[in-house]
């Protein structure tokens, strides 16, 4: 509160005075010296310069011995400016501030003029050199403008993070709040949760910068590549393995982050802050058996591309109308991502409407040419990404080789214009060229909302929504809630404040470790790692199976951290780490009662072996909870918090390892013996399976209600076949059109009962299994998701809306989505209702 009347104050001094524009410029000249200063010499230089001017000033009327009183006012002036320029450190750069007489003159600066002229003016001012600069994520300020520098790279993944160069928490700010890991927040499958996290994220991320505190509001989140295989390093970060789940999530984060409403369009062209989807496309491995991501050419079907890793990436820059993408590492077919105009400039922008800018991944350029070996020059590569519609590289390459690209006449300026105008589009509509931001709607936005109460509890709450139940055998869990009972609580991830968080995180607003949490239940609880680290290579078995011995509950907090899967470092195998497995077996045969295993892990684990020992009662997954992770697992384990989280990936047994992690495929292989992959596809068998998740209550569902239970596509006559071993009739879903395709929606009414004792929030799940089976047809697939909140008892009928242009289709082999004629089922838990597709 009190640093935004101190930032309000200092507003209207700028507003009314000469000497803070002059100062204004001043530092910004400062700041380009800094940026390009080769030696230390000059660095010196820059530094002392303005307070040797200030000094001067302020002894010029000593040495020209002036009377008391003005010696005294200009004392006071002296002391003003530099307060001025103290507090003025916290201001957020900007441009166009109406107090510079320029502003008036230039076009880029009217605020009334739509933003695409706006641009234009402002790139036709710069010259090829200056143009060339803003190519690169640390983009320069150009003084002569009025322009100050701003930083692209950013990270938001879930919580504002220090991994990117915009954010840095080293100034009065410590630290934002810190969400659950995605893979958690994503087993909640609460669309609206999850765009309260990203409204919360974005408010953060905009009073930092307003603070002064961030040097740019473009956040490279949300990761929505499909989580394809379980080994991957970083299936922590994304939502799961379902292209609906993934899309959704994308939507509703995004819309948060970038300020518009839950339902979407209510923005205007305004950003609060900027989302980003990655990885653009096909991008699930990091660094598996000497394959690398810099390296690695995703060979993808068009089938697979149409209806699993496109779609999330669609719903994310149509629905959530993101003005990010991010393009990756990895080739698709042979394509470099970001070399790709099919990809970007075809798919992106023509088919899907993005109109916002395109980023490489870190690096992502130069390893077209140094790692890949895909075109024969640095100039050559520079040329491949601006042509294909990459508009800022992540690194440095484009401000190297750009210059002799257009000097060898490879690369027409037009091309450096295309991008900059999406650059400085985004700059724009971040409303960083509209003078003060204190002027604009998100420009107030103060520092009082980071880490406010509202977001430790919505912080709390996503954490107990997304952790899953995995077993409660003779309902071992809640424990009791006695004063008197003893505890222990063992193993090597119940005190790390650190790994709740997991990857991308930045410093938390509180920490408390699952272990303290759970003291504040239990005062004498005993508490022994059992392991030297995560990685369990030493065990201190003995110890923990003589603690276990002399207590009434053991709970066990096992699982993985980074070190075990991590960006850059994808597992070999499924397993616990080291003796893990060996510490959980022997505790809990030695423990009095059945124990609790709580896993602390983002990709999943064969814990088969916990899953049939009697001796283990109980079992939570709880991803990286997030900062509040350890009081939600502590609430839950003593009942003041019923799990409702459903598994939003498969747990495979660990011999899934023997497939390559190189292989893309989706669809099985009988005849070569590949399994295929996910919920969708793979039928072999599960640890847990896709939408797998117990509570302390009990729900029933009814289908009750189908409207029109017939969809007749007899309108058109445009009837297709496609050989099979029956012959099936066919329409492409675009011949149909999005008129036929909305005036065919249905709904479909599900009755849900908590047969309970307690209230939980529940998840439903509705899928669709296809008709016929084969032809790359899915086995089943999620067309719609709901929560719902039920007291015990408590029924509710919650209604989906399902389009069937998009939730009765399928992709041909082609990549060509289509409606089949014949009967599809709706499943929800174990009810099933015909839908019929007539000709
Ligand atoms: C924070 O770190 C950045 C980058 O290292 C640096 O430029 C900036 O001056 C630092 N800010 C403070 C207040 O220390
Ligand atoms: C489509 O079939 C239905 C049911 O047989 C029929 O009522 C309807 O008139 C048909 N529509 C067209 C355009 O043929």
């Amino acid at each position: 509160m009190n640093f935004h009347n101190i930032k309000l104050n200092r507003i209207q001094i700028d507003k009314h005075s000469q000497v803070t524009v002059s100062k204004k410029r001043l530092i910004l000249s400062f700041n380009l010296h800094i940026n390009n200063s080769k030696n230390k010499k000059s660095l010196i230089l820059c530094y002392f310069f303005p307070i040797y001017l200030i000094h001067f000033t302020c002894m010029l009327p000593v040495y020209r011995k002036m009377s008391i009183q003005k010696l005294s006012l200009t004392t006071l002036t002296c002391f003003t400016l530099l307060l001025i320029i103290r507090v003025d450190s916290t201001q957020p750069p900007f441009s166009c501030d109406s107090s510079e007489p320029s502003t008036k003159s230039y076009t880029f600066c009217k605020t009334t003029l739509p933003t695409s002229q706006r641009v234009r003016d402002l790139v036709s001012r710069l010259t090829l050199d200056e143009k060339i600069s803003q190519l690169v994520n640390s983009a320069p300020p150009i003084p002569r403008l009025g322009i100050p520098g701003y930083e692209w790279w950013s990270e938001a993944l879930h919580g504002v993070a220090n991994a990117g160069r915009g954010i840095r928490f080293n100034g009065t700010i410590k630290g934002a709040t810190t969400f659950p890991q995605v893979i958690l927040t994503a087993a909640s499958f609460d669309s609206y949760m999850w765009y309260r996290i990203g409204q919360a994220i974005g408010t953060e991320a905009r009073a930092m910068y307003n603070a002064g505190e961030a040097t740019g509001m473009t956040f490279w989140a949300p990761n929505i590549n499909i989580f394809r295989d379980p080994r991957w390093g970083r299936g922590q970060e994304t939502p799961g393995e379902d292209p609906l789940v993934s899309g959704k999530y994308s939507v509703s984060f995004v819309r948060g982050v970038q300020g518009d409403t839950f339902e979407g369009g209510k923005l205007k062209g305004h950003l609060q802050a900027s989302a980003c989807c990655k990885h653009f496309t096909a991008y699930d491995l990091d660094r598996w058996k000497g394959t690398t991501r810099y390296k690695f050419d995703a060979r993808v079907t068009p089938q697979d591309l149409a209806d699993t890793y496109q779609p999330p990436f669609e719903s994310c820059v149509k629905q959530g109308s993101a003005s990010g993408i991010m393009c990756a590492y990895n080739r698709v077919n042979g394509v470099p991502s970001c070399a790709d105009y099919n990809l970007l400039t075809k798919t992106a922008r023509g088919l899907w409407g993005f109109h916002g800018y395109i980023t490489s991944d870190c690096d992502a350029v130069s390893i077209i040419y140094d790692a890949q070996g895909y075109v024969k020059s640095p100039e050559d590569a520079v040329v491949d990404v601006l042509k294909a519609g990459m508009d800022v590289n992540c690194g440095s390459y484009l401000q190297k080789h750009t210059k002799s690209a257009v000097e060898q006449k490879k690369l027409p300026e037009s091309e450096i214009d295309r991008a900059l105008h999406n650059l400085f589009s985004i700059r724009m509509r971040l409303g960083l060229f509209d003078g003060n931001p204190s002027n604009q709607p998100f420009g107030i936005v103060g520092t009082d909302h980071i880490c406010s109460p509202a977001h430790q509890v919505l912080a709390l709450q996503s954490a107990q929504d997304g952790i899953v139940l995995l077993k409660n055998s003779d309902r071992r869990l809640p424990l009791p809630k006695s004063k008197s009972m003893s505890l222990a609580v063992i193993g090597p991830n119940a005190n790390s404040a650190f790994t709740l968080l997991g990857n991308y995180a930045g410093p938390a607003c509180n920490s408390i470790t699952l272990l303290q949490a759970i003291q504040n239940y239990v005062k004498g609880t005993v508490y022994d790692p059992g392991c030297d680290t995560v990685v369990c290579s030493s065990a201190s078995i003995d110890k923990a199976v003589g603690i276990a011995k002399e207590v009434d509950h053991v709970v066990l907090i096992m699982g993985l951290d980074q070190t075990q899967e991590r960006e850059d470092f994808d597992r070999v195998d499924l397993v616990l780490p080291g003796k893990q497995q060996e510490l959980i077996t022997s505790v809990a045969k030695a423990a009095k009662k059945p124990v609790i295993l709580v896993l602390l892990c983002g990709g999943p684990v064969d814990i088969s072996f916990a899953k049939y020992d009697h001796n283990i009662g109980s079992i939570l997954w709880a991803g990286y909870p997030g900062e509040a992770g350890g009081i939600a697992l502590a609430e839950i384990i003593f009942g003041d918090h019923n799990p409702g989280g459903r598994l939003p990936m498969t747990w495979y047994p660990r011999d899934y390892v023997k497939v390559a992690m190189t292989d893309m495929r989706m669809r099985p292989q009988p005849t070569s013996g590949y399994p295929g992959r996910t919920y969708r596809f793979y039928e072999g068998q599960k640890v847990f399976e896709f939408g797998y998740g117990l509570s302390y209550s009990k729900y029933s569902y009814k289908l009750k209600h189908v409207k029109a239970n017939k969809l007749y596509l007899n309108q058109s006559s445009s009837v297709k076949m496609v050989e099979n071993e029956q012959t099936v009739n066919y329409k492409s879903v675009s011949e149909l059109g999005t008129e036929f395709c909305e005036n065919n929606k249905f709904s479909v009414t599900v009755r849900v009962k908590n047969h309970g004792e307690m209230a939980g929030k529940h998840p439903v799940l509705l899928f669709l299994k296809p008709g016929k089976k084969e032809n790359g047809r899915p086995i089943k697939q999620l067309v719609g998701f709901q929560s719902v909140i039920l007291r015990a008892e408590e029924k509710a009928e919650i209604d989906f809306e399902l389009n069937p242009c998009e939730h009765l289709s399928r992709a041909t082999e082609n990549g060509l989505m289509v409606m089949e004629e014949g009967t599809h089922l709706l499943v929800v838990g174990d009810e099933e209702y015909p839908i019929t597709i007539v000709f």
